[in-house]
């Protein structure tokens, strides 16, 4: 078995996978959604704080797989230095104590992984991650295979959801709270522009959007105040705007590349909306749709430890004193 501890953010987790079988046969998470939510968006510091307190806790409870556990795998890239460090000091301490190997994780395979916890893993697959940190379109054949195609130029997809929410105080994490005020006002009220319609480039960009919502924002603001049905609507109108933009870059890419296979994953891939359109671009281009479950699309540690057993096979270790925390990667 591996124990497998996430951190990179405001989650505090930790998996034990069966190599062989790929099963689960713990897995816990601790969320900080609450304490961050009045601030808005993570706190770097005092997610470090929790993550202090919650991970010795989680750990106490897998304390009977020691005997059996083969390996210690850990996130350390990409994500908040502070945070991860957390994960990969504890991940250090336990590689000595009980004298195992250390395996570093790569937090966006994680969420690739996410698709194969408990099943074989099932490459060649064009991925859509979309999180808090990051939306890229990969190109992945293998665990150590896969090509970075697309990008966003500044914010991300699930970001500007979590700044949207902000600039209403509507707390944190901003995706499902915008989705949900969404669902209940009128999309085509505010007429936000699409990013980089124009750009022949597959690429994203977020934070256009995002000022022009802040502007639509402080223009009710100036008129008088900013009404529930004024918040779900600019909820809808954003929304609408957000996926069209990732969808009219997706559609570009089909065009040239129609993939066999395609696959979204990431916490912001929870997105009802971007799922709909997601899948009727598929079911268009014969291109079969793969989808982690609910659970796994946010940061957790099961997915952390898929992506373990896989580099456990090939003997990918790191040393304790080799092991780095890198808030980016190239
Ligand atoms: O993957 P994740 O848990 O953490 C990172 O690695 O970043 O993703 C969290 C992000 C947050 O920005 C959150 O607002 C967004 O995913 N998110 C959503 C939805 N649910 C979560 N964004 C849009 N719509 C959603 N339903
Ligand atoms: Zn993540």
């Amino acid at each position: 078995m591996i124990l497998s501890i996430e951190s990179s953010c405001d989650d505090s987790s930790i998996a034990i996978t069966q190599i062989e079988s790929k099963k689960l046969i713990y897995h816990k998470k601790i969320s900080q959604e609450l304490q961050h939510s009045v601030y808005g968006g993570v706190v770097p510091e005092l997610a470090a704080r929790l993550h202090v307190e919650a991970l010795p806790k989680i750990l106490e409870e897998c304390k009977e797989y020691f005997p059996k556990l083969k390996a210690i795998a850990v996130t350390n890239a990409p994500g908040l230095s502070v945070t991860l460090m957390e994960g990969v000091t504890m991940a250090k301490a336990l590689s000595i104590s009980l004298n195992l190997p250390l395996i570093a994780v790569n937090h966006l395979k994680g969420h690739i992984y996410s698709l194969f916890i408990e099943k074989e893993e099932n490459f060649p697959t064009t991925i859509l991650l979309v999180s808090g940190g990051h939306t890229q379109i990969i190109e992945a054949n293998g665990l150590n295979d896969m090509k970075l195609v697309a990008s966003t130029l500044d914010d991300s997809f699930g970001e500007s959801f979590d700044k949207v929410a902000k600039m209403m105080n509507l707390g944190y994490p901003g995706g499902p709270i915008v989705q949900e005020k969404g669902l209940k006002g009128n999309e085509n009220r505010f007429d936000f522009p699409v990013p980089l319609r124009q750009s022949p480039n597959i690429e994203f960009s977020y934070s256009g959007l995002k000022n022009a919502v802040r502007m639509q924002i402080e223009k009710l603001e100036n008129e008088g105040s900013l009404t529930e049905e004024d918040i779900c609507d600019i909820c809808a109108s954003f929304e609408k705007t957000a996926v069209a933009h990732i969808m009219q870059k997706m559609k570009k890419y089909f065009k040239s590349n129609r993939p066999k296979n395609l696959a979204i994953v990431g916490g912001a891939s929870a997105n009802i909306r971007l799922r709909t359109a997601i899948e009727e671009l598929c079911s268009k281009n014969n291109t079969k749709l793969f989808l982690s479950e609910l659970k796994y699309c946010s940061d957790n540690a099961a997915m952390i430890g898929r992506v373990a057993v896989e580099q456990y096979k090939i003997n990918e270790f790191v040393t304790v004193e080799d092991i780095d925390v890198q808030t980016r990667l190239k």
